[in-house]
């Protein structure tokens, strides 16, 4: 079964936009859960346009399911991870004024990079999963860098989904095999949506967490938060 992870920066966005309290976002993770969410999933970035560090105590303090905090590992986001301790970790190779994650991590590039960050974060109890592209050379070097999963950046195929599916999960589904082979565990990622996300889990193997927020919220402005994490969960069976 794979577990969904709400993404909430979407809710800050919203929030941001007036300056006020208006959603709550630690009362809306609370809900999020409560309405079936498995896991919350934060994405500071450098200009806090979203969720802002401050917001993050507060986060740990009331998510009961997994809280995971993604982001590029500088030395400022790194010393919040560690500070938090969250239960998962997922390092995004994104560029400061990245309108979203692109591109997965070069891990053969950063090896000494990664290896040092995944040490300290994993010295500090705190799983880590590397955002990365389907491919068996990345995932090796994943492996040998000290990752516990990968989280497949799933961009590429919800953007073929809707012309050939078949060929869209094709590189997903081998480099599946080869991260289960490796022992590595396997979460994704990226424009998923109540159109592409069952298919992609079915022919995926072993995908143990999918982490949710632009698709997701943009649907519960038609069909509420509660029926859409009811949606998105039936989508994982
Ligand atoms: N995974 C990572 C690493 C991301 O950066 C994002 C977007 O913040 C997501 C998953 C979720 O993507 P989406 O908002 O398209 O569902």
């Amino acid at each position: 079964m794979t577990r969904l992870s709400v993404n909430i920066n979407k809710i800050a966005l919203i929030r941001n936009a007036r300056g006020s309290n208006l959603p709550d976002l630690v009362q809306v993770a609370k809900d999020c859960e409560r309405f079936g969410a498995q896991g919350i999933t934060v994405h500071p970035r450098p200009d806090e346009r979203h969720v802002r560090y401050r917001d993050i105590p507060l986060l740990k303090e009331v998510v009961q399911t997994e809280f995971n905090i993604e982001g590029n590992p500088t030395p400022e986001f790194l010393k919040m991870v560690l500070a938090t301790k969250p239960d998962q970790c997922t390092l995004v190779p994104d560029a400061p004024d990245a309108l979203t994650s692109d591109n997965g991590w070069d891990t053969i590039k950063h090896k000494t990079f990664l290896k040092e960050v995944i040490g300290s974060l994993k010295a500090a109890g705190v799983r880590v999963s590397l955002f990365i592209n389907p491919e068996g050379e990345m995932l090796e070097g994943a492996k040998e860098v000290g990752a516990d999963r990968i989280e497949f950046y799933t961009g590429p195929y919800a953007k073929m989904y809707s012309q050939d599916k078949q060929q869209a999960v094709l590189s997903y589904k081998e480099a599946a095999k080869i991260t289960n082979q490796l022992g590595l565990g396997i979460n994704a990622g990226h424009d998923l949506n109540l159109d592409n996300l069952n298919y992609f889990v079915q022919e995926v193997e072993a995908v143990l967490e999918v982490s949710i927020g632009h698709a997701l919220v943009c649907d519960a402005l038609y069909l509420g938060l509660n029926n859409t994490i009811a949606q998105y969960r039936r989508a994982l069976v």
